[in-house]
């Protein structure tokens, strides 16, 4: 049986990930840091699917816990054929007022912890000439961002930073992804207390979806993934507006948010 080992596979898209790979028959290991439930839900997929489900508590923004799953992808006892670097967060309020602790957590793990788990698990796919890595990117990465300025350049960062490791590892057999996902209903904006009721209802992803169609363009040896159509018309667009352009608008739309009544 192929192995995956998901990041942040306790809520959310990485729940999905673990769900959708477990039944197309793949072994998982699963990794965050709620032990409670990852162990619920390794209990609910190997119920229902049969397939071995191991779970590796730990959290990505320590030393220790990243050296933890670092060690157990580098491992050659039982390979990981697959990683998906799903794990990450946004950070609460303004970049201004936000603690500098909470932006450079996040930084950890969005794109220190993304980073090293692939340079860990890479060496070990390209000697055995296949496996896959899936990164968990986002249309912010395309945007500048006036409310998550961190953020915005973390997901930019795995963009680029998986854009140039398809290169890297051409014609070795190991493929990796990057998944761009627009608005999605997940516990996300909850952790972060933001306010979404500005969000129009057909903005949202439902996770299922997403993760659906980050597996097929994976499985497909696409590089990219823009789930839905919405998204992939809002990234060409992004790609031909200038910059400048952007930041324009933002600013503007910032001045009448601030307005006086
Ligand atoms: N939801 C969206 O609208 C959206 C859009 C674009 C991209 N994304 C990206 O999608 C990915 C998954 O997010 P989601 O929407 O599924 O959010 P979520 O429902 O909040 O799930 C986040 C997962 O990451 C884990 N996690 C958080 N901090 C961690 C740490 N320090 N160490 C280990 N695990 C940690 C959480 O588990 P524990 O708390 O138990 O550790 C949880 O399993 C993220 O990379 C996010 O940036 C989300």
């Amino acid at each position: 049986m192929p192995r995956a080992l998901v990041t942040g596979a306790s809520a959310g898209l990485g729940a999905q990930y673990a769900e959708q790979l477990a039944r197309s028959g793949y072994d998982l290991i699963l990794v965050a840091r709620g032990e409670d439930r990852l162990q619920a839900l390794a209990g609910t997929l190997t119920g229902r699917f049969g397939g071995r489900c191991d779970v590796l508590p730990a959290d990505l923004s320590t030393p220790e816990g990243l050296a933890l799953v670092e060690g157990r992808v580098a491992s050659d006892d039982e390979p990981v054929d697959l990683l998906v670097n799903n794990a990450g967060f946004g950070t609460k309020g303004e970049f201004l007022a936000s603690p500098v602790e909470s932006e450079q957590q996040m930084l950890d793990v969005n794109v220190t912890a993304l980073m090293r788990l692939c340079h860990a698990a890479l060496p070990g796919m390209v000697r055995r000439g296949t496996g896959g890595v899936i990164n968990v990117a986002s249309v912010a990465a395309f945007l500048p961002s006036d409310t998550g300025p961190g953020y915005a350049a973390s997901k930019a960062y795995v963009v680029a930073f998986t854009d140039s490791l398809a290169v890297t590892l051409q014609g070795t057999g190991v493929h990796v992804s990057v998944v761009c996902p627009g608005f999605v209903r997940t516990e996300f904006h909850e952790r972060i207390e933001q306010d979404v009721s500005w969000i129009p209802r057909w903005a949202w992803l439902k996770a299922p979806e997403v993760v659906a169609t980050s597996l097929r363009d994976h499985r497909a040896g696409r590089h990219r993934s823009v789930p839905s159509v919405k998204y992939k018309s809002v990234v060409q667009v992004l790609r031909v507006v200038p910059r400048a352009a952007l930041r324009r608008v933002l600013v503007k739309s910032r001045a009448l948010q601030h307005r006086p009544d």
